[in-house]
Formats: C-alpha cells, structure tokens, sequence
C-alpha cells in the first residue's frame, strides 16, 4: 500500500468516527490509525485485529489458516494476515456512507486471476516456475486459488493425494467419466472405495505446466509410463515399433472400455495396422466364434494368444514376439 493511500485511510477512518465504537475493535483501529505510515510490525500484530471480526465463531471465519501449511507466517517475524491480504487499513473501519471497504486483496471471484497469481507468487514463484508462465492454465486464466485453498486447517486438498481428483474435476468432468470406466488407473475419485489413492492427477501431470504435451510431469509420454511400468522400458532386442513410439496407440491413459485400459479390442486394435501382412490378413468375423468357429485370434487373448509379448521381445528366436 502507497503511502498516500495509508493517509487517505486515516482520514476516512476518523471521519467514520471511531469514538462511536466502543469495542475493543475500535482501540485496535485507534491505534492502527495512530501510525499509518509505519509498517505492521510484530508489536502491532495485525493478525489479531482481523480475528478480532473474523475469528472462528464469525460469520467469515477465517481462523483456519492458524493451523493450515500458512501457520508459518504467524511467527514471531511474520506478517500473518497482511502477507496476502494487504495491510487493508481501509478494510479495518467504515467509510463515510457506511460501508465497509473492501480488504486490499480479496480473493473474491472479483479479483482478477492475474492479481491473486502476483500476490501468491511473492512468495512461490521458484514453485510454480519454470513452465506456469504460457502454460494451458496460465493461459486459460486459472487463478491459484481454484486449485489451492489458503485457509483449509485440514490441508490444501490440491496436495491430498485423496482429495485431489476431486479439484480437478471441478472442471475437468470428461476425465472424471474416463476414470469411471471398467479399465482405469487406480486414481482416487471419491466413487470408488476400492480405488483408494493410490494414484493421483500429479503423478503424471504438472498442473503448473510443462514442456511436454498434456502437461506431462517427463520429457515424453512414455517415459512418464516408464516412471511407474519400468520393465517395459526396454530396450528389447526384437521392438514393437508403436510400442517404442507412444504407448497411447494402443492405451487410453486415464480410462476405458476394454481391458488393461486397451483403445480397442484385438484382434481389432492389431489389425488396424497389420491387415495386409501374411497370416493375419483376413478381417475376423463372426463366424470365427463359437459354435460357428474357433479363431485362436478372436478367442482367449487373441493374437496374443501367440504374440505375447507384445511390448517386445529378448528372446533370441522371436522377432514375432511370441515368447
Ligand atoms: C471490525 C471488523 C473487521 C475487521 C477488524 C476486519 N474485518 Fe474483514 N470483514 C468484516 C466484515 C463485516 C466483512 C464482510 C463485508 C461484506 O460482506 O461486505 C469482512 C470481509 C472480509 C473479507 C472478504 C471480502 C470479500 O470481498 O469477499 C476478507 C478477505 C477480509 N474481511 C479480510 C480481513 C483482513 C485481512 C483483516 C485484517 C487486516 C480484516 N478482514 C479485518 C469485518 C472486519
Ligand atoms: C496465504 C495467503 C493468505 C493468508 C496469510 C490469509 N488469507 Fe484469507 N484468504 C486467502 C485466500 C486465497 C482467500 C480466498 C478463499 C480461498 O481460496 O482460500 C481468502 C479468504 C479470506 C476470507 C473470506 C472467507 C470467505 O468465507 O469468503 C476472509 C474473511 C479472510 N480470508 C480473512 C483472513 C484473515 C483474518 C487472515 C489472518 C488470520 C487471513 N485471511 C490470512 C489467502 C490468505
Ligand atoms: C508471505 C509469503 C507467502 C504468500 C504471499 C503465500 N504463501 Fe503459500 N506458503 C508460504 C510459506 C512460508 C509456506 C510454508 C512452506 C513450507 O512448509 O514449505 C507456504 C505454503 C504453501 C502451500 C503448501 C506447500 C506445502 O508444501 O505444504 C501452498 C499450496 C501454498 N503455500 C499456496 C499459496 C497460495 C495459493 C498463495 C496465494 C493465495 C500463497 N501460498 C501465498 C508463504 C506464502
Ligand atoms: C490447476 C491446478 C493448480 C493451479 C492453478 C495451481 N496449482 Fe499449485 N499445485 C497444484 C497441485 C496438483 C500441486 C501438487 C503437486 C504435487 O503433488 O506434485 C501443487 C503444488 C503447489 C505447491 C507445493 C508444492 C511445491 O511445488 O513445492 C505450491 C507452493 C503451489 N502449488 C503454489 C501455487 C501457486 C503460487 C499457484 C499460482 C501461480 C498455483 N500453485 C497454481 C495445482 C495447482
Ligand atoms: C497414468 C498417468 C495419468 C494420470 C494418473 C492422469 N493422466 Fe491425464 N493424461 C495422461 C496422458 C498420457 C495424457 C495425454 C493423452 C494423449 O495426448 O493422448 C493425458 C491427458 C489429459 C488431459 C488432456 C486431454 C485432452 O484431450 O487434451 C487432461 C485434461 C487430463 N489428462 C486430466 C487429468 C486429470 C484431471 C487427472 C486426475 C484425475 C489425470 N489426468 C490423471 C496421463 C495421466
Ligand atoms: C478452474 C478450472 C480448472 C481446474 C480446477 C483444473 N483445470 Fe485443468 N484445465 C482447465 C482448462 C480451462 C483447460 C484448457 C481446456 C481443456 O483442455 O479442457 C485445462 C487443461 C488441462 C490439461 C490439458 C493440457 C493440454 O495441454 O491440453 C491438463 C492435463 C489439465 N488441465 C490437468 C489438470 C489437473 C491435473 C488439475 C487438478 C490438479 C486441473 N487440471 C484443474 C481448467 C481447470
Ligand atoms: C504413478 C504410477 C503409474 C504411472 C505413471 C502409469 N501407471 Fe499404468 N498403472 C499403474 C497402476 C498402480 C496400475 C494398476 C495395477 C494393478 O491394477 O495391478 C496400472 C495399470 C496399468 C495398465 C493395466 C490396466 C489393467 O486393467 O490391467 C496399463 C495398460 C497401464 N497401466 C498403462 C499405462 C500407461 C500407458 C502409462 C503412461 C501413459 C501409465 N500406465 C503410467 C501405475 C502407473
Ligand atoms: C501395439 C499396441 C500396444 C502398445 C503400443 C502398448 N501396449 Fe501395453 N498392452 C497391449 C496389449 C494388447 C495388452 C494386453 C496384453 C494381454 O492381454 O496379454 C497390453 C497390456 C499392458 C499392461 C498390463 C499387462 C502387462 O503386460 O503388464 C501394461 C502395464 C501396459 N500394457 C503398458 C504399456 C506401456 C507402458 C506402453 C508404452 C511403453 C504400452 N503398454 C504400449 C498393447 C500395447
Ligand atoms: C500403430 C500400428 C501398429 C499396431 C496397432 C500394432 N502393430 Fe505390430 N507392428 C507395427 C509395426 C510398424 C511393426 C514393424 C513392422 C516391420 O518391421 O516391418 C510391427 C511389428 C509386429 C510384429 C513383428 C513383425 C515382423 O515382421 O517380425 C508382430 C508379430 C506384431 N507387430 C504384432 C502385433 C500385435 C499382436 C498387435 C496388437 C496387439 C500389433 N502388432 C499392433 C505396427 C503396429
Ligand atoms: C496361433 C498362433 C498365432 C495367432 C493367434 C496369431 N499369430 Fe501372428 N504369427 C504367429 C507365428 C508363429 C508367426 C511367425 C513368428 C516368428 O517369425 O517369430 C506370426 C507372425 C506374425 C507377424 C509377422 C509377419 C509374418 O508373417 O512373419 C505379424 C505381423 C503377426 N503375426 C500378426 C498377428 C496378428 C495381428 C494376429 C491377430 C489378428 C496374429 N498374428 C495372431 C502365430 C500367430
């Protein structure tokens, strides 16, 4: 805050009257209009004059941030409440028609994202770098507070593996179907018991931003699979070329309909790269079931049946990857 706000502030703060409050809120703004000018120091202790209107019994409780990841700015040499709100003086008394003006920093779903990014930023800006400026968020205008939640005594829900899904798909409801699907990664949705945290949105994602696409948290799509599928890291002495390339050929990555997260189901899936090749030539129909049939590449596993080893073989006879 300028200092001549700070004395516009006194003005409007005396003009309100203060003698007309006889609280101990009003000694408080008494004293904090004494000396305007002067930074909040310790001894002034900011933080208690907020708490006194918004301690936790108030109607805008905000006394939560005292046990939050946030306690830390509520030491000794901390600047409690003003380190994100502003010092708010103005806030602190009526102003002439009687109104309260608003805090310097409100957060509100007025304030303009990129204001709440600065505030924050003071502080976290090694954090979030290198890639939030020009990431999809960023860009989108996504402030840090749709995400983080400064004051939640029970811990920012962004980094609860538990709870974090469920930020996300505040917005994001298409992925939030493509993990109810039968074949999912086992993240934590809130709809399944059984899925109980063990993965969340982070391990494969910067939601800060990244350089690589869909915000991947490594260099490439696979090796963000590899991260946690490291056998199939190869390298193999017989590759499968797409398996190399983009495991998403094959896989959905959040979700799907057929098993082990699979696009589409073989003999489909293989076929749309290998129907003019040899054996494997005739489309499968029908009739390669039962009791028509039994096609060893509709049945059971399909081709991999035979091929099981589909993401690549080191067996010195298998450039097939049968074995
Ligand atoms: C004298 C009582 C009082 C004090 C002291 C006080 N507030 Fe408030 N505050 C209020 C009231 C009343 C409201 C609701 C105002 C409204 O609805 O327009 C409010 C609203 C707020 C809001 C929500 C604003 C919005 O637009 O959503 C924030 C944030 C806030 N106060 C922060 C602070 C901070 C930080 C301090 C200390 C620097 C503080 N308050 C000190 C009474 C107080
Ligand atoms: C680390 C930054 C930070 C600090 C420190 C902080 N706040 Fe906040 N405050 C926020 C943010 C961000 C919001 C918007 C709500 C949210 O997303 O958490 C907010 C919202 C509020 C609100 C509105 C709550 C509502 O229900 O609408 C009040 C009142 C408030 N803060 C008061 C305070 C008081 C009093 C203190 C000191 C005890 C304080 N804040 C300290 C960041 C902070
Ligand atoms: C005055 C400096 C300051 C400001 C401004 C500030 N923070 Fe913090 N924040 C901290 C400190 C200090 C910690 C505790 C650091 C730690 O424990 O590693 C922290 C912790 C956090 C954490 C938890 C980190 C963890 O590892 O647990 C998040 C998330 C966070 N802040 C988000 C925000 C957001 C969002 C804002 C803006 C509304 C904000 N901060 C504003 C200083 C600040
Ligand atoms: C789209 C959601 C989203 C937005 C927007 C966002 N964050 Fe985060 N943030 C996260 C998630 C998720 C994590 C947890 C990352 C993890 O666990 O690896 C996180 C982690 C953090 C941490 C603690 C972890 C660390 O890196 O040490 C801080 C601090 C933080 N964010 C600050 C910010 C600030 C400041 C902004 C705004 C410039 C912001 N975030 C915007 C989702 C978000
Ligand atoms: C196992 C890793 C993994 C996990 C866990 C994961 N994702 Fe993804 N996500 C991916 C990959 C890989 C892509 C890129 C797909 C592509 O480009 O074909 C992606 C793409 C996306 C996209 C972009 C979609 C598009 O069409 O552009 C969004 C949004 C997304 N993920 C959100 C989420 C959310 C939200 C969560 C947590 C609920 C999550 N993801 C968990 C791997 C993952
Ligand atoms: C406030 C809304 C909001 C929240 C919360 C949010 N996102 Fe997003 N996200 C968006 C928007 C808007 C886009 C861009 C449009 C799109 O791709 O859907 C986006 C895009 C993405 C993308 C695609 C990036 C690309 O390159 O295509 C990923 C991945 C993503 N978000 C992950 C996450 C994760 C993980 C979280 C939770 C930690 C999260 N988002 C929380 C709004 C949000
Ligand atoms: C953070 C760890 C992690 C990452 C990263 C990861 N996965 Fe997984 N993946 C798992 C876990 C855990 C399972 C479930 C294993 C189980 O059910 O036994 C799984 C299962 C699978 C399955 C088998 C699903 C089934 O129904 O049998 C496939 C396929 C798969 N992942 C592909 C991928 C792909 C492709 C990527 C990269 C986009 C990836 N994974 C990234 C942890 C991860
Ligand atoms: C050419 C298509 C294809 C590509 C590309 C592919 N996969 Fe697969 N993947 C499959 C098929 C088919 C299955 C089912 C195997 C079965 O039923 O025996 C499978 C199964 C899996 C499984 C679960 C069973 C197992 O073998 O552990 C995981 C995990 C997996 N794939 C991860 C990956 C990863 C990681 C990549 C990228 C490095 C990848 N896949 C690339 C076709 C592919
Ligand atoms: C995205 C296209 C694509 C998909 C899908 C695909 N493949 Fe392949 N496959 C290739 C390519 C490219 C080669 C290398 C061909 C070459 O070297 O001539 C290959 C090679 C092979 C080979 C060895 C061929 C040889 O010449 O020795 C076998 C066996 C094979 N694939 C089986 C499968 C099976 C089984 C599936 C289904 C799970 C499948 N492929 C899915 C593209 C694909
Ligand atoms: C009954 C076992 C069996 C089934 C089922 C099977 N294959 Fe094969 N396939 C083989 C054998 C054996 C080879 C020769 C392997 C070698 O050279 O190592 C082969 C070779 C191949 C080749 C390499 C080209 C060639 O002829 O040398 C491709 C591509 C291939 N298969 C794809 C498929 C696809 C796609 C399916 C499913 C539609 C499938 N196979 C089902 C046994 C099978």
């Amino acid at each position: 805050m300028t200092k001549a706000v700070c004395r516009k502030g006194r003005r409007q703060v005396l003009a309100a009257g203060l003698g007309a409050l006889l609280t101990w809120t009003g000694l408080v703004l008494w004293a904090a209009a004494e000396q305007p000018d002067s930074p909040p120091s310790p001894q002034a202790d900011p933080s208690r004059a907020c708490l006194m209107c918004h301690g936790e019994n108030a109607p805008l409780p905000a006394a939560g941030i005292v046990h939050s990841s946030h306690a830390v700015l509520f030491g000794e040499s901390g600047q409690g409440c003003t380190a994100c709100h502003g010092s708010s003086r103005e806030h602190l008394g009526l102003a002439e028609d009687g109104t309260r003006p608003p805090p310097d920093h409100s957060f509100g779903p007025d304030d303009p994202s990129a204001g709440i990014n600065a505030t924050c930023s003071t502080c976290h800006a090694g954090q979030v770098a290198p890639h939030w400026q020009g990431s999809v968020h960023e860009f989108e205008e996504l402030a840090c507070t749709d995400c983080h939640n400064a004051h939640d005594a029970a811990g920012d829900p962004a980094l609860d593996p538990a709870r974090q899904a469920g930020v996300c798909f505040e917005c994001h409801q298409r992925e939030r179907a493509e993990f109810m699907r039968p074949s999912r990664h086992p993240v934590a949705s809130g709809g399944f018991a059984s899925d109980a945290g063990l993965l969340s949105c982070s391990d494969c994602h910067d939601a800060h931003g990244s350089a690589t696409v869909a915000e991947l948290n490594r260099m490439t799509l696979n090796e963000t699979c590899y991260e946690c599928h490291a056998q199939l890291r190869g390298p193999f002495l017989w590759e499968h070329a797409p398996v190399r390339e983009d495991c998403s050929t094959c896989h959905l990555p959040h979700g799907a309909i057929h098993d082990a997260l699979l696009r589409q189901r073989p003999p489909q899936l293989c076929q749309q790269c290998h129907l003019a090749q040899y054996h494997p030539s005739t489309v499968r129909s029908g009739t390669g079931l039962p009791p028509l049939g039994a096609d060893p590449n509709l049945l059971g596993q399909s081709c991999m049946n035979c091929h099981t080893a589909v993401h690549g073989s080191n067996h010195p006879s298998s450039p097939g990857f049968t074995r």
